[in-house]
């Protein structure tokens, strides 16, 4: 009997086993009590599917396109700093497993290895995290990004300032590896300190981005721009008056702020707003099959996952990574049937039963 993990509980547990207990906290803290941490997931079960039944579903589509990008299934995964340690091969492994299950990896500004060798490591599509820390490093990466192939540039938003996660202000953590994407450009590494969330993030040299620098990021490259962290309906309504390609709704795992609603609670409003301007897509908290589903039924065109990638990583490197996003792709697939559902690009209205008070209710005058 195989004794391959089940779920990605299976993995988080196992993970946990593997990984050095500090490096185990950095991957799972969230920001302050990890309130918004916990609510990613107290949000999703609060929500409920409503299964239609006595439909031929017999085959099924799991595939999907994300800014004209074919993905297997609509499970991706996320920017998340120096994968090195969960695996030797950092990255690497992830970019080998995402492209074994067809689908598409977000690398991060702060991974471990550069940015040319992953996308090298295999031919699944990719698109570049950003972190902007002054306008000439943000230039290098972008047009290195661009030249590297990849799709899209993600600004990640949500991070006008450090966030130490108080759990590695405790042990004392440092990240033990330099970044990859600086190999050949150190004089830009004191600007990127605590990119890879350590607690040593300090300000960036330049105020961060506005609103109004976002024609120049524009400028600099023909890629299409995701903003990575919106939390508002009035943001998202700026963001497409801006021209933003997608929005990735995310609480950046709860890693931030601390004190918000949890991702899918946020994902409504911002649908609404992008009005089919952007495509819309959500992190935070997927765990199962039926969280994507959820997801997708309330607008979203594809899910992320973060802290995933790490568990899988510890497990088995490039093969975990695989087997978990098999995981969510077997159980998405087993929900999507089990609602009277064969197109997750057609999902029927009235899936999903949301109580009442849930999301947005009011905001104080
Ligand atoms: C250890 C760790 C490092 C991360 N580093 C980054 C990063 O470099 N850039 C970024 O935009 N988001 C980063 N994130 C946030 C993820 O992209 C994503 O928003 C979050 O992990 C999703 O929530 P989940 O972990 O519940 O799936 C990081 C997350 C973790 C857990």
């Amino acid at each position: 009997m195989s004794d391959a993990p089940v779920s990605l509980r299976d993995y988080e547990a196992r993970a946990k086993l593997n990984l050095p207990h500090n490096n185990w906290d950095f991957i799972e803290a969230g920001a302050m009590d990890e309130a918004t941490t916990r609510r990613n997931s107290s949000a999703f079960a609060a929500l409920s599917l409503r299964p239609r039944l006595l439909r031929d579903v017999e085959n099924r589509k799991l595939s999907t396109t994300v800014l004209g990008q074919e993905i297997s299934f609509p499970v991706m995964v996320c920017p998340a700093g120096g994968h090195k340690i969960a695996h030797p091969e950092g990255e690497l492994a992830t970019a080998r497993g995402a492209g074994m299950s067809n689908t598409l990896m977000m690398l991060s500004t702060s991974s471990h290895y550069p940015m040319e060798e992953v996308m090298a490591a295999s031919s699944g599509p990719k698109w570049f995290q950003l972190y902007h820390r002054g306008y000439e490093v943000t230039e290098m990466l972008v047009h290195r990004a661009e030249e590297a192939g990849f799709k899209a540039i993600v600004l990640t938003v949500d991070t006008p300032v450090p966030s130490p996660k108080e759990r590695d202000v405790h042990n004392h953590y440092e990240n033990p590896y330099p970044l990859g994407n600086f190999r050949a450009n150190s004089e830009y590494l004191e600007a990127m300190s605590g990119t890879d969330e350590a607690p040593n993030w300090r300000p960036a040299p330049t105020a961060p981005l506005t609103w109004k620098e976002l024609d120049w990021l524009r400028g600099l490259t023909s890629l299409p721009l995701v903003l990575k962290g919106v939390r508002t309906a009035e943001d998202a309504h700026i963001a497409v008056e801006n021209g933003v390609n997608g929005i990735l709704v995310s609480t950046h795992g709860g890693r931030q702020i601390d004190q918000t609603m949890g991702a899918i609670e946020m994902l409504p409003e911002i649908v609404q707003a992008s009005k089919g301007q952007a495509e819309v897509y959500l992190d935070s908290g997927v765990r199962r099959g039926s969280d994507v589903l959820k997801a997708l039924a309330l607008g979203a065109r594809a899910v992320a996952v973060g802290r995933p990638l790490y568990w899988g990583l510890a497990v088995n490197g490039a093969e975990g990574v695989h087997g978990m996003l098999e995981v969510l792709r077997r159980e998405l697939d087993h929900d999507l049937a089990s609602c009277g559902q064969t197109d997750v690009e057609n999902l029927e209205a009235g899936l999903i039963n949301i109580p009442f008070g849930w999301g947005a209710g009011t905001t104080a005058p």
